[in-house]
């Protein structure tokens, strides 16, 4: 009998969610919101004043989520009218610019800063982060490759998107994945889904990779004093190859990574009596 009855339309209740911007000054977090939701582009820098506050309606599957964006200035000279916004969120876009690295690497002092801002009660871990690498228009003075970012954000449990905001590239496709992580996050009790944290490989991996790309010369890239013995190289090698073999790490430029400390053992190697 119970099949013969009409099914009772599934009415989800809507969402509200809050959203905010990071990163430094210029890197184009405006222009991001903006070709978002005006399917435009200004191609004049018009800074950030403190904040900018804009609601917008949005439709994720079957909901409609009402977004409140919080688009923070970048500079460091607004920082006592943004501090105050960093409360209650469900969704940070951490933006940098491919064509600067120091945007790129001044990231985890936006999360510090925001890990300040909640106190030592806030929960950082039950936010989603996308990390948009933004101006891939600019492919001449682009610095920063997408392995680099990806693994920075990857690791983190962090989504990861290459954006224009000039072309539109990657726009609509970060912000559908970004409000739907937040959906998800949001049906599971404000906790983030455990699936969204598993990518792979460790964080030990991947700041390895980044330390190894970082380095200096071949002593620094094994993790040695200049001077080291053939044994201690040879151990220092040993534990990076463990570590960073293609056939156990699938993190973003393991590969690269794993043959430039063979190269640096062959070379370091070839000096030591
Ligand atoms: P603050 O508000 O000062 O924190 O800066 P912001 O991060 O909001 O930067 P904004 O969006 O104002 O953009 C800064 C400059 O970069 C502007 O001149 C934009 O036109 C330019 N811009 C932003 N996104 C892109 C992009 O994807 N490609 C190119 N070529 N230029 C961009
Ligand atoms: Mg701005």
């Amino acid at each position: 009998m119970e099949a013969n009855l009409p099914k009772r339309k599934e009415t989800r209740k809507s969402l509200r969610i809050k959203v905010i911007s990071m990163g430094n000054a210029e890197v184009g977090k405006s222009c991001i919101i903006k070709r978002y939701c005006e399917k435009r582009f200004v191609p004049k820098y018009l800074a950030t004043i403190g904040i900018d506050y804009g609601v917008t309606k949005v439709q994720i599957r079957d909901r409609e989520i009402k977004v409140n964006i919080f688009d923070m200035a970048g500079h460091p000279f607004f920082y006592e009218v943004r501090n105050e916004f960093y409360k209650d969120t469900q969704g940070v876009a951490l933006v940098y610019d491919v064509g600067q690295k120091e945007s790129f690497d001044a990231l985890d002092s936006w999360l510090a800063e925001m890990k300040q801002e909640l106190g030592p009660h806030g929960n950082m871990e039950n936010i989603v982060f996308v990390v948009c690498a933004n101006k891939i228009d600019c492919t001449k003075h682009r610095c920063m490759d997408e392995s680099e970012g990806r693994l920075w954000a990857e690791s983190r449990g962090f989504l990861y998107f290459e954006t224009s905001a000039q072309t539109g590239e990657g726009i609509n496709e970060m912000f559908q994945t970004f409000y739907s992580a937040i959906v998800d996050l949001c049906d599971n009790g404000g906790k983030r889904p455990t699936s969204s944290m598993s990518v792979g490989f460790t964080k030990e991996q991947a700041d390895t990779i980044r330390r190894i790309r970082n380095s200096k010369d071949s002593w620094d890239m094994l993790g040695v004093k200049p001077g080291a013995t053939r044994d201690e190289v040879n151990k220092a090698y040993r534990k990076l190859a463990v570590l960073l073999h293609p056939d156990k790490c699938v993190a973003p430029g393991s590969e690269d990574a794993f043959k430039a400390v063979v190269n640096a053992r062959t070379a370091l190697l070839k000096n030591i009596k």
